[in-house]
């Protein structure tokens, strides 16, 4: 939907000083050409936040944001592209395009039904408090929801008479026709008739407040138990978040969102005094919730009913958070319990508890597969750990792959080291396909230069064997041998017991024709080759720190890394 010409984007872009919209923010000094600032999207003492002016560019070495104007303001007020350049517009007096006379047509429909469910939402909320809605008010009572947190969700109730919010709306003088297609009411046999009846009545809004919706619940044994609206105009679960509009704020300024499924646990974590919730409707997580919540945090507790269904839906939405690039922990419950029931039976100290335990979703996912066999017989272990072993290497950062190798390995009783054989061997088979493809071309024509390293310390090795001592004292192991063929040499090198396909490598990696660097060269080039990816490794776990903001633990832990970073650097220099 392109609806503004990049002509009009640019020209607001060029009618604003970056420096000067930066600067509302965040306090910019000159520097050199530049203005130097603290960062306002990560917390830090020394200013890493630069503004160039030239450019009309912000950048931050620290955290590595960056952008110009418009990004600026989609980051720091949560908009979206079209609704921040529409703020700044409207800032410096630049006309918005008008929106076609269709678009506009369509707008102002959806504002007709926002309005029929507002109306509704009134007419409800009434009733709960009239003498009709005795019953209904003992329900809530009965479930812990007094008329302070009823009233805080705006809960109302729809009575079991045929044609209340009908005769309501028409007393209003509201179309009726509009109030059908927003799904309050359907045409019956005799006239129209309330599609809620004996229902408690949970108005749900978009995320600015407006009302686009219902979920009714059932106050007896009444099927379905919960009847929400169907899709209209206006409402469409798939992008929908239960509460977001009353715990947007507390999302943002926890940078992290927890997700449940239904509105009553929703409303029992705001009443246990969490209020970074919102809750799916019980319908799959989308992409677009993903989205939608990326816009105002980074991370996401998942905390889903405890039973199976909830477990699937666990599965499935983390996939898809993580997809949305947020970090993804699990809370999880027993079954039969939800977040409902555990924080009206536990409290507020519990429920922060619990969440606080949530645990990272890769972990959640191998405690599941360990708990789906019988890991006490050999057969399950056996299963378990192919399970487990097509997991982990299916996971595309080493860092990520080590780590839960361990945990997982800890987790089955099985020895570490052979774990990672098994999950290096799945990765040594699927990485080596191409490189068999290209036997008959003298191995892979293309080689990367650590690839090349490598492949001339096998070479050494293949002529001069006793090369190895030295291999060996400068603390080299085969896992420092990355390429799957030469990993396999040097493993057949250091191991006795024959391995033919080793062997075959091997020849063809002697035949390979060619002068090579002297022993001491390939040595140094190879243990340079190491220090970079030790380095490497260090920085992704201190990038992974750096955004965990578990305190004290984390502190040191970065503090361990650091003094270890400078180790390696300056044994290097
Ligand atoms: P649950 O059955 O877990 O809801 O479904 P709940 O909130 O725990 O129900 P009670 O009131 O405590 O017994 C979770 C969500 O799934 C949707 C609703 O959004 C509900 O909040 N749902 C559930 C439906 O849409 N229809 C149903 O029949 C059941
Ligand atoms: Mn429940």
């Amino acid at each position: 939907m392109a609806r503004f010409s990049d002509e009009w984007i640019e020209q607001v872009k060029s009618s604003v000083d970056i420096v000067e919209v930066v600067g509302r923010r965040v306090e910019l000094k000159q520097s050199g050409q530049n203005y130097v600032g603290l960062c306002p999207f990560h917390s830090e003492k020394t200013p890493s936040f630069s503004v160039n002016p030239e450019r009309q560019f912000y950048h931050c070495f620290g955290c590595q944001t960056g952008g110009n104007v418009i990004n600026f303001i989609m980051e720091t007020e949560h908009l979206s592209f079209p609704e921040a350049v529409t703020k700044l517009a409207e800032e410096q007096g630049i006309p918005v395009p008008a929106v076609s006379a269709q678009e506009q047509q369509k707008e102002a429909r959806r504002e007709q039904l926002r309005k029929a469910n507002e109306l509704a939402a009134r007419y409800f909320y009434r009733n709960l408090r009239l003498p009709t809605g005795e019953e209904a008010r003992a329900y809530l009572q009965n479930r812990g929801i007094d008329d302070a947190l009823a009233r805080d969700f705006y809960l109302g109730y729809a009575s079991p008479n045929w044609d209340g919010l009908v005769q309501f709306l028409e007393s209003e003088g509201f179309d009726l026709q509009i109030a059908q297609a927003a799904g309050l009411i359907s045409q019956g046999k005799r006239g129209y008739i309330d599609r809620f009846r004996g229902r408690i009545m949970f108005p749900i809004c978009d995320h600015l407040g407006r009302f686009l919706g219902f979920g009714g619940r059932s106050t007896r044994q009444g099927q379905p138990k919960y009847l929400n609206t169907g899709q209209t105009e206006v409402f469409n679960k798939s992008y929908i978040l239960y509460g977001l509009n009353w715990s947007k704020d507390e999302i943002k300024a926890r940078d992290q969102v927890v997700i449940v499924e239904g509105y009553t646990d929703l409303i029992s974590l705001f009443a246990a005094g969490t209020r970074n919730v919102v809750a799916s409707l019980g319908t799959a997580f989308t992409p677009a919730h993903g989205k939608l919540l990326k816009r105002f945090c980074n991370s996401a507790i998942i905390a889903f009913d405890g039973d199976s269904a909830g477990q699937k839906a666990t599965l499935r939405g983390m996939e898809i958070l993580h997809e949305a690039d947020l970090q993804v922990r699990v809370a999880a419950l027993s079954d039969g319990q939800d977040p409902d029931s555990y924080a009206r039976a536990f409290g507020e100290t519990k429920v922060k508890e619990w969440l606080e335990s949530a645990r990272p979703f890769r972990e959640y996912q191998i405690d599941r597969i360990i708990s789906q066999h019988d890991v006490e017989t050999r057969e399950g272990k056996l299963r378990a750990s192919t399970e487990l072993v097509t997991l982990l290497a299916g996971l595309s950062s080493s860092l990520e792959r080590d780590e839960y190798t361990g945990y997982a390995a800890q987790r089955l009783g099985v020895l570490e080291r052979s774990l990672t054989e098994e999950v290096r061997e799945k990765l040594g088979i699927d990485r080596a396909k191409p490189v068999h493809n290209t036997r008959n071309a003298n191995l892979a024509p293309v080689e990367a230069g650590e690839e090349l390293r490598e492949r001339e310390i096998i070479r050494w090795l293949l002529q001069k064997p006793s090369h190895l001592k030295d291999i060996q004292a400068y603390g080299i192991t085969a896992n420092d041998f990355r390429h799957p063929d030469y990993h396999r040499v040097y493993v057949s090198l250091t191991e006795n017991g024959s391995d033919p396909e080793g062997t075959a490598i091997a020849s063809r990696l002697l035949s390979l024709p060619g002068p090579m660097p002297s022993w001491e060269d390939c040595l140094r080039s190879f243990s340079l080759v190491l220090t970079r990816r030790r380095l490497q490794k260090i920085e992704e776990k201190l990038s992974l720190l750096e955004n965990d903001r578990r305190g004290f633990d984390i502190r040191m832990g970065l503090y361990q890394l650091l003094k270890e970073y400078y180790d390696v650097f300056i044994s290097q220099t």
